[in-house]
């Protein structure tokens, strides 16, 4: 076999075999096909699809690539949440400790910034000291002492998507249901977990825009899911505006806390992150069977927050990973961009929309994501916004801050975040923030009817 005869095939839209699949991964990972080759298969899968049964393949195929974890030793049922891409998306940070803190073990690989989307991996690596990449063995005793661990993929663990991702991230060819699919799944079947919650983007800001392919992508995920005996359940959330007010990896750290300990997220402009983060978490808590309902899961979400029980856990969890306590004790303290700079309105009514698309990309620029595989991100750069979809906005009114070290890019980011807003003199109609639920038995509406 060569790898160039693999990327004609897959070019002419034709399926690829199990082995053939096993050679290009395999051979990607082992390092004998260089990464322009790797680059234009994927390409090819962008344009031409991958069927079915190919997915499910390349999905083993990457899964096995790596280790993967046994944790069946450790009681209870075990349940992951994973969201396919957003901006402000930091979910993951305040849901995991709320989930343990219900009692309900987590196990969690993230990945890192992907496209204009911010990766939960590289917020977690803003934290001073944080270890994101344990060994499986402390992997294990992590979420046996604390009921919750969250790392990155290692060498030991799909190291094939460790690689592809990144490619992937720099080649334009993140916005592939199938490629998504296997990425998801792989990480996800690689942690050791018995069941899935999944949260699939749709809208502006997210990698399937229209509903119908976010409906596609989470259906593809079930399935995957139901061939390996797990349960997987799949929301459809709304990104056509992005989620809380902070974009940018220590930003969303500050964003994360305060929600945590219950000085945001109730009646303000993080309300919509809270909204999304309750209701996987109920669902989790049910599938971990310590809630009947979604709804009573929901409910023992807000009261592990406000009994400040998530937030204790948060702490535990980053303690344990090495992180440095203070510096979340004491969020203050964390350094500060060389520039801010505030964007402000000059012009009057309600806001009718931010575009996330946008502000993930300016965030790029800011230096809070990466444009090259290796380059290095910058923790404190980011986006704060002043206003959400509904304000009123007079002209002068702060929209947002920015921060960053790069000088040289202040005045265009400026100008971009200005256009992102979308303001006029109609009253806003924000679409609702959870679309749908989406199961082995179909789609339904949500909040149930
Ligand atoms: N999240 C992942 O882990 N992989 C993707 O390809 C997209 C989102």
């Amino acid at each position: 076999m060569n790898a160039t005869e693999l990327i004609l095939k897959k070019r002419e839209g034709k399926s690829l075999t199990e082995s053939e699949l096993r050679f290009l991964v395999q051979g990607y990972v082992d390092g004998s096909i260089p990464d322009y080759q790797i680059s234009a298969f994927l390409m090819a899968c962008y344009f031409r699809g991958l069927a079915k049964d190919e997915t499910a393949t390349l999905t083993r195929l990457m899964l096995h690539s790596g280790t993967v974890i046994d944790l069946s030793d450790i009681p209870g049922i075990k349940v992951d949440k994973h969201s396919t891409g957003g901006v402000g998306d930091k979910v993951s940070l305040i849901l995991a400790p709320i989930v343990a803190a219900c009692g309900v073990p987590v196990p969690m690989i993230s990945g890192r910034g992907l496209g204009h989307t911010g990766g939960t991996l590289d917020k977690l690596e803003s934290i001073p000291g944080f270890r994101s990449g344990l060994s499986i063995e402390e992997y294990k005793n992590v979420i046996r002492k604390t009921g919750l661990v969250m790392i990155g993929q290692t060498r030991e663990i799909v190291p094939a998507d460790k690689k592809m991702y990144a490619l992937r991230d720099v080649t334009g060819t993140v916005e592939s249901i199938p490629l998504i699919a296997a990425s998801i799944m792989s990480k996800k079947l690689a942690e050791g977990i018995d069941a899935l919650v999944l949260d699939v983007k749709t809208g502006r800001g997210a990698f399937m825009q229209s509903l119908e392919h976010a409906a596609d992508l989470a259906r593809i995920m079930i399935d995957i899911g139901a061939e390996f005996n797990k349960e997987v359940l799949a929301f459809v959330t709304d990104m056509n505006n992005p989620l809380g007010v902070a974009i940018g990896n220590w930003l969303e750290v500050v964003e994360s806390v305060e929600c945590l300990r219950n000085t945001r997220g109730t009646n303000d402009a993080s309300s919509d992150l809270m909204e999304v983060t309750y209701t996987l978490a109920g669902a989790m808590i049910m599938i971990g069977k310590k809630a009947g309902t979604i709804h009573q899961g929901i409910t023992k979400a807000r009261e592990a927050v406000h009994d400040g029980t998530a937030y204790a856990k948060f702490l535990e969890l980053v303690e344990v990973q090495g992180g440095d306590r203070d510096a979340i004790t004491n969020l203050e303290r964390y350094p500060v961009s060389r520039f801010s700079l505030e964007v402000k309105s000059a012009a009057r009514g309600t806001l009718q929309s931010i575009d996330p698309l946008e502000l993930g990309l300016t965030a790029i620029s800011l230096g809070a994501g990466r444009k090259k595989v290796d380059e290095a991100i910058d923790p404190k750069a980011g986006i704060l916004l002043k206003k959400k979809m509904g304000d009123s906005v007079l002209p002068g009114d702060v929209l947002a801050m920015l921060f960053t070290d790069r000088e040289e890019i202040l005045q265009e980011a400026r100008e971009r975040i200005r256009n992102a807003f979308r303001i006029s003199q109609q009253p806003a109609a924000p679409p609702p923030l959870i679309v749908s639920m989406i199961d082995q038995k179909g789609q339904r509406s949500w909040p149930p009817k």
